[in-house]
């Protein structure tokens, strides 16, 4: 296995194809998830492009190996993400297992990255326990852990949301809302020495667990609604009456944010980028759903697309619709909102799970698509793309 120094990001990539054929799409997520396990028990996103495992990414292969009836699979993964936690719950969003020096002179620490992701092990959790799955009281442990360390120990803007340490931590990398940190307007290498030479400001606990950034205080409306929504399905399986109510504290203090005009909700934070209409903003549909909300997912003015909602709004002067994270259809949020949608009972759901299901089936399990054509972007297949399988 090549050595990585950095965390990859999706570059174009022409290679292993798994072909899905019509009403295949099952047997296709089958072969790709099989051949992206392994042994150390988790499973890779793609082979080359993302060889380690990723935080939120795991927690989504956990549900797929449930869906495909891997009990043993499913519960490994959350296990061995969560296995490295330090003290204060903090879980790292990279992990290189088997060559802990991978990422070493990057990130200043072996074995692992020193950032988070969003805790989506909260709803893994909950999805497996639902499914009768039999998941270890250390693993859930651990998940509220995470969340406890997020909920108490991260900086928090005078507005009660939750910062984020780094752009990374959002899931979401080059998105638009972080324009205004990029000097001289968005361009990719140039971005990605911006978030090279953010973690230098970091502040960090004495374990290493990161809890602030000066230089990035940002409280973004998805992440602190994934948060919040996590929390709130881990509380369906563990009792606590303090995490239900740190997470309806923050659900509330987001929807605050809530603008109108704009039709979404705005990160907290120095700059006016953090106000650019994104597909996963609406995320906060999880936690203070809204039916305008909704309905601007399928708006093809906007984020409505047929392969379904593009990353950013049409309508932004940044969209782009084949640029990673500037306008493509992101699986994992499309799933994430299609679960918005279905529990507040708002019919966009349906629209929403055909265009992932078209989307994963017309890119062939891409990373991301376009919004009007499904053609691929990044790397494939992806691991998370049969996500498809579960709307
Ligand atoms: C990219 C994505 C990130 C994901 C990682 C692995 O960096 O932006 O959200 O976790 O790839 O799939």
């Amino acid at each position: 296995m090549g050595r990585v120094t950095v965390p990859a990001e999706g570059d174009p990539l022409e290679g292993e194809r798994v072909p899905v054929a019509a009403g295949g799409l099952r047997e296709a997520v089958v072969a790709m998830l099989s051949s992206h396990w392994r042994d150390g028990g988790y499973t890779v996103p793609h082979s080359s492009v993302y060889p380690w495992q990723w935080l939120w990414d795991s927690c989504f292969h956990a549900l797929l190996w449930a869906e495909l009836g891997d009990e043993d699979r499913a519960v490994a993964e959350l296990a061995n993400l969560l296995a490295g936690q330090d003290e204060l719950g903090f879980v790292p969003h990279m992990t290189y297992h088997g060559d802990p020096g991978a990422g070493a002179a990057f990130w200043g620490r072996t074995g692992s990255s020193s950032i988070t992701q969003p805790p989506l092990y909260g709803h893994a959790v909950a999805e497996l326990v639902r499914r009768r799955i039999t998941v270890p009281e250390v693993v859930v442990d651990r998940a509220a852990s995470g969340l406890g360390f997020l909920l108490a120990h991260r900086a928090r803007t005078v507005d009660g949301l939750i910062t984020v340490a780094h752009p990374w931590e959002t899931g979401c990398d080059d998105s638009p809302r972080w324009d205004g940190w990029c000097p001289g307007g968005y361009e990719p290498a140039r971005f990605r020495q911006v978030k090279g030479e953010l973690l230098a400001t970091v502040e960090r606990a004495e374990s290493g667990a990161p809890l602030a950034n000066p230089a990035f205080a940002v409280a973004s409306a998805g992440f602190n609604a994934l948060v919040a929504w996590n929390a709130l399905e881990l509380a369906t399986v563990v009792d606590d009456e303090r995490l239900v109510a740190a997470a309806t504290e923050l659900a509330e203090a987001l929807d605050r944010r809530w603008d109108p005009d704009r039709v979404t909700w705005t990160d907290d934070g120095p700059h006016a980028s953090g106000r650019v209409r994104t597909a996963d903003a609406l995320l906060v549909g999880l936690v203070a759903p809204r039916p305008e909300a909704f309905t601007a997912l399928a708006d093809p003015r906007g984020l409505g697309g047929a392969y379904g909602p593009a990353g950013t709004d049409r309508r932004e002067p940044t969209h782009d619709p084949d640029a990673y994270w500037r306008g493509p259809v992101w699986p994992q949020l499309t799933y994430l909102l299609q679960r918005a949608a279905l529990a507040a009972g708002d019919p966009v759901a349906a629209t929403l799970a055909e265009g992932l299901r078209a989307g994963a089936t017309t890119s062939g399990l891409a990373e991301y698509w376009n919004p009007d054509t499904g053609a691929a972007g990044g790397a494939v297949p992806q691991s998370w793309a049969g996500l498809a399988l579960l709307v």
